[in-house]
């Protein structure tokens, strides 16, 4: 007799083959949907005119869906959520949306708070942000359920338009995944923090409104890390993150790949939000990492980040100038908080603060969007 272990063995190569197949074949029908592009570099964003008929094309209503109608049925099926806890901190436990026995199984932690951590394009959940972040709650925290949301086939380069499109697609499966833990009184609401890096942070920002058009309701809170810039020229809300996705948003601008206006009820601009310390100045993808390394050292450190109120005229735009009319007020606590996981949640506005050097970790993260224009 064939030993188990084996069959199982065996079974799992079939299955990553059936996968992979898939995968090859939702890869050529998205290339049909980029097709739209014909004769165009869809990622050289160096060329304005290419990035304004992309960013029409994302605008439109008819490419951008949030039903998974631009992917295949397969595609829509690689989203998948793993959850961690403090009882197993390494391999997460996959929880399929309307499975009552295996989310039983899981060891969820009923009404304990929940991070959902939402990576971004040329990301995957093995990737420094969200793993480093995971880690930094489950060793500072046991009453915690961390969610990882993998749509790493959704986000795969160099496609970064079919990336843009996809995100609806992915926060509604994200938000169905929150209504069914609410559905089974394993959590409610208020308890959810999105946290997103990137592409991941409209991502999102689109969970929080599919939220609130269900429940009448917004997550308690959403943290965007550098929210992804290319493409993201478009005016609707509804496609990206900003202040209304949920009762308190906090972001943190670290870089010329993210973008540059507020969009939070209360955005952080570390050393002015372009070039961190220790990146080399076109090393954009460093920078752009800078914003989750900040907020995973905020986790296990939560006064390390110090930032100023910044004041500007009414109505002026905010520019790099502005940022120089920052101070902090030690009598004043209106004027002081601390970036990142401990924010306050009663912070309004626009805060600087500079940082030290730091440590590279992670530069990934859009790398080959970077590596095609630098
Ligand atoms: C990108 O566009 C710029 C400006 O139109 C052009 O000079 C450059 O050759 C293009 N690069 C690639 C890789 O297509
Ligand atoms: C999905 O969205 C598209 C475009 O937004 C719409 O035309 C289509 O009818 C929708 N399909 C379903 C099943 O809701
Ligand atoms: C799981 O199911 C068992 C048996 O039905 C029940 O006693 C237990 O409370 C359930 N646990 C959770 C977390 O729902
Ligand atoms: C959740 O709680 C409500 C109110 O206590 C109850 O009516 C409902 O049956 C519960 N649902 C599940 C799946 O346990
Ligand atoms: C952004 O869109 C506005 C309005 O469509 C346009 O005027 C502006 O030039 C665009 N900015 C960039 C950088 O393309």
């Amino acid at each position: 007799m064939v030993p188990k272990s084996q069959v199982l063995t065996v079974i799992c190569i079939l299955c990553r083959l059936a996968r992979l197949k898939a995968h090859e074949n939702q890869k050529s029908s998205r290339l049909t949907v980029s097709n739209l592009n014909k004769g165009q570099n869809i990622n050289n964003f160096s060329n304005p005119d290419a990035v304004r008929s992309l960013e029409k094309v994302v605008d439109s209503n008819t490419q951008f869906s949030t039903n998974g109608t631009i992917c295949t049925k397969e595609s829509s099926d690689h989203v998948h959520f793993y959850l961690y806890t403090a009882d197993n901190p390494l391999k997460g436990f996959e929880i399929l949306v309307g499975d009552t026995d295996k989310l039983n199984e899981s060891l969820f932690r009923i009404q304990a708070p929940i991070k959902i951590l939402i990576h971004g394009f040329g990301s995957g959940c093995n990737h420094i942000y969200p793993k480093k972040l995971k880690d930094a709650y489950l060793e500072t925290n046991t009453e915690l359920n961390v969610i990882l949301v993998d749509w790493s086939l959704l986000a795969e380069p160099p496609l970064y338009e079919q990336a843009v499109k996809n995100t609806g697609v992915v926060a509604v499966k994200t938000a169905n995944l929150a209504l069914f833990l609410i559905s089974e009184n394993a959590t409610t609401i208020d308890k959810v923090h999105i946290i997103g890096h990137s592409l991941g942070a409209h991502v999102s920002g689109i969970v929080g409104q599919k939220l609130e058009e269900k429940l009448g309701q917004k997550p308690s809170r959403i943290t965007g890390l550098d929210p992804a810039k290319p493409l993201y020229n478009f005016s609707r809300l509804d496609r990206r993150l900003d202040k209304s996705d949920a009762d308190f948003v906090d972001v943190i601008h670290t870089s010329v790949l993210g973008l540059f206006r507020t969009v939070g009820t209360v955005d952080f601009y570390p050393n002015d939000g372009i070039n961190q310390p220790g990146c080399f100045p076109f090393d954009l993808a460093c920078s752009h990492s800078r914003a989750h390394e900040f907020f995973t050292d905020s986790v296990y450190e939560s006064k390390k980040y110090k930032a100023c109120k910044c004041f500007r005229k009414l109505g002026s735009k905010i520019s790099l100038s502005f940022l120089n009319n920052c101070h902090c007020d030690e009598s004043d606590e209106k004027t002081f908080v601390f970036m990142g996981d401990a924010v306050s949640t009663s912070a309004r506005g626009i805060f600087y603060l500079a940082t030290d050097d730091r440590q590279q970790q992670d530069t990934e993260t859009l790398q080959t969007v970077v590596n095609q224009n630098v």
